[in-house]
């Protein structure tokens, strides 16, 4: 087994940038401490319903965080990684787990006819809103939902009814639910429609897969981790939602992965 404070070192290095969007310094190192005396804990679990009450109360801290840690990982050009998916939207555009709007600034504008931000979190989705009025995207509309109950979410829009859907740094968060969320994806889409999607993913790397793999659901159980279970296979979560990978760029050796997909046949 490795010694406790390699764990430490490794959890300090690569949970913040496994979080770019979610996650301190100091909750890394709270999280790689906890981590490191309770890593045989496994008493409790996460789930996709559980997640609104823990996102409607992240919600008024999650932009504060993004700030310090999007800055002091600039280098890994996640940003700019948002702004070059997000550059291939167009016509109507679902984003799920829009969360408190991130990507708006980087939706190409001219190109979109409407969009529609979706998510289980009313305060996240509330700060969506306020967001909107500096980024302001045209007939954009703001629905608390469950991406999880396809029946209803098929009911409110409709098979086929979007040009574009994004998700960015959800598929994890989905956990379990991730591979029957992406089929509903298959089911909104345009039969020649854009799935856009970033995520936090399993590196190539056996050793620091392996790493991924023994801290993933630890990790996710603290507040820090905000649920995020970041050792998915993302590419055959994917595969087996029946769609096409078109296009897909790393970043940071592969821990997040940017994916243009289509519908598949
Ligand atoms: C890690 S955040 C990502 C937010 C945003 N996409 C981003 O790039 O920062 C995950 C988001 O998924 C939302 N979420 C979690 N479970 C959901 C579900 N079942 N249906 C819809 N949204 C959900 C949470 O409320 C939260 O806003």
């Amino acid at each position: 087994m490795l010694p406790r404070t390699l764990f430490v070192f490794l959890t300090l290095l690569l949970l913040p940038a496994a979080q770019p969007l979610i996650l301190s310094r100091r909750a890394a190192l709270e999280i790689s401490l906890t981590f490191a005396s309770t890593i045989s804990d496994s008493s409790s679990s996460t789930s996709a319903t559980s997640q609104q009450p823990a996102y409607d109360g992240y919600a008024s801290t999650y932009d504060l965080l993004d700030d310090k840690v999007a800055s002091s990982l600039s280098f890994l050009g996640l940003s700019q990684g948002r702004s070059d998916l997000l550059s291939n939207s167009y016509g109507s555009v679902l984003e799920i787990c829009a969360g408190t709007g991130i990507n708006l600034p980087y939706y190409p504008k001219r190109k979109l006819k409407s969009l529609t931000m979706l998510d289980i979190s009313p305060n996240m989705l509330k700060l969506a809103e306020e967001r909107n009025e500096s980024y302001p995207c045209e007939n954009v509309k703001f629905d608390v939902a469950d991406i999880t109950d396809g029946r209803a979410v098929i009911g409110r829009y409709g098979e086929g009814a979007f040009d574009t859907i994004v998700d960015t740094f959800s598929l994890c968060v989905l956990d379990t639910e991730t591979v029957r969320t992406l089929e509903l994806v298959r089911r909104l889409i345009k039969p020649d429609g854009k799935i856009l999607l970033f995520e936090n993913a399993r590196a190539d790397n056996s050793f620091v897969g392996a790493y991924q793999d023994l801290t993933a659901q630890a990790i996710a159980k603290k507040g820090g981790g905000k649920g995020c279970v970041f050792n998915q296979r993302v590419d055959e979560l994917v595969k087996e939602a029946g769609l096409t990978i078109l296009d897909r760029n790393d970043y940071a050796g592969g821990l997040f992965r940017a994916y243009v997909c289509g519908r598949g046949g």
